[in-house]
Parts: structure tokens; sequence; C-alpha cells
């Protein structure tokens, strides 16, 4: 069967606060949709399985990939991408500004998947261990940070500590683990 006989469908979503209504092909995905029909590029595609994490928008309030839903399984559905997720003066939320004190990113290409996954997890868990936000971003795939960075942002963002004091904790703890490692061998 050719693309052209099949019958677009039409979704109507609210992103980002905004009422769209979007006709597209009913095996069209959400990531797709949402970078090609209403330009929010943002929304990181890496791999269009489910595997690196970069496609993490909300859902009604829970983080998913984009790249496993249909853009045609959204009717009606609340969403918010990473465009969405500043303060309403614009200024950079919670997660955005740890995210930047502590360089919890490089070349940026996993950081939006990483806010949105962190600005969910932080909702629902307001005190994290370390462990806690290790697990937290497990499902997010970053090729140039090490993760320490993207750790720090998160405890910064969930204790509000300053970067500097989350550095300080940092070093201690990878001094400490080493410690550890030295003792054992
Ligand atoms: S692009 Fe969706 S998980 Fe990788
Ligand atoms: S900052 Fe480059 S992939 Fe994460």
């Amino acid at each position: 069967m050719s693309s052209d006989t099949i019958h677009n469908v039409t979704v109507s979503m609210t992103v980002n606060g905004r009422g769209h209504t979007v006709s597209c092909q009913p095996r069209k995905l959400l990531s797709d949709a949402l970078r090609e029909d209403l330009h929010l590029t943002g929304t990181h595609v890496g791999c269009e399985h489910g595997a690196c994490g970069a496609c993490t928008v909300l859902v009604d309030g829970a983080a998913v990939r984009s790249c496993l839903l249909f853009a045609a399984q959204m009717n009606g559905a609340d969403i918010t991408t990473v465009e969405g997720m500043a303060n309403p003066d614009g200024s950079l939320n919670t997660v955005q500004q740890a995210m930047q004190d502590c360089h919890g990113l490089q070349c940026g290409f996993c950081t939006p998947g990483i806010v949105v996954t962190l600005t969910a997890f932080l909702r629902d868990h307001p005190d994290p261990t370390d462990h806690e936000i290790r697990v937290a971003i497990s499902g997010n795939l970053c090729r140039c940070t090490g993760y320490h960075g993207i750790v720090n942002a998160a405890r910064q963002a969930a204790r509000g500590e300053p970067a500097s004091s989350v550095e300080a904790q940092s070093s201690e703890s990878q001094s400490s683990e080493s410690q550890k490692l030295e003792s054992q061998s």
C-alpha cells in the first residue's frame, strides 16, 4: 500500500501550554511530529528506538520517549518539551541552571532529554540520594560528560546547594572511592 492511500489522522494536543492540531500519517512518531510539524526541534532524536533518551518529553506529566509513541496516540494529551521547561519569565528553571552551573553538558545533544528526565524525577523525588539520581538518568545516554557534572547538577537542583559546594562534595566522594579501590588493590 503506498503512503498516498493511507489517510491522515487529525490530532489535537496541548504542547507547552498551547493547543495544536496536527494532521499526520498514523505511523508518524511523536518525536517527528514535534520537530517537523510544530518546529520544536529542542526534542532531539538519537537512536529512534528507545535506547538513548534524547527524545524524552513529558506526556501528562510522565517522562516518556517520544520516539516510542505515535503522534496519533496523543489526542487530548498535555505535552511538555524542553522548550516548555523554562520559568514563566523565560529564565532557566532550577535544573537548567544547575546543568549550566555544574558543567553538566558539553555538545548538548543529550541535554534536552536529561533536563526533562531530571525535572520530572526531582518533582517526584525532591531529596534523592546520589544512587537514585544515577538510576534516574540511567536511561539517558551522554557521550561527552562522564556523568559527574550531570549528577552534580541534579544535586544542586534538588538541594539548592551552590555549584562550588556540590563540586567539593563530588571530589570528596570520588577521592573516597579512589581510596577504597586503592585499599582493595
Ligand atoms: S531517540 Fe528516542 S530514545 Fe533515542
Ligand atoms: S553533552 Fe554531548 S552527548 Fe551529552
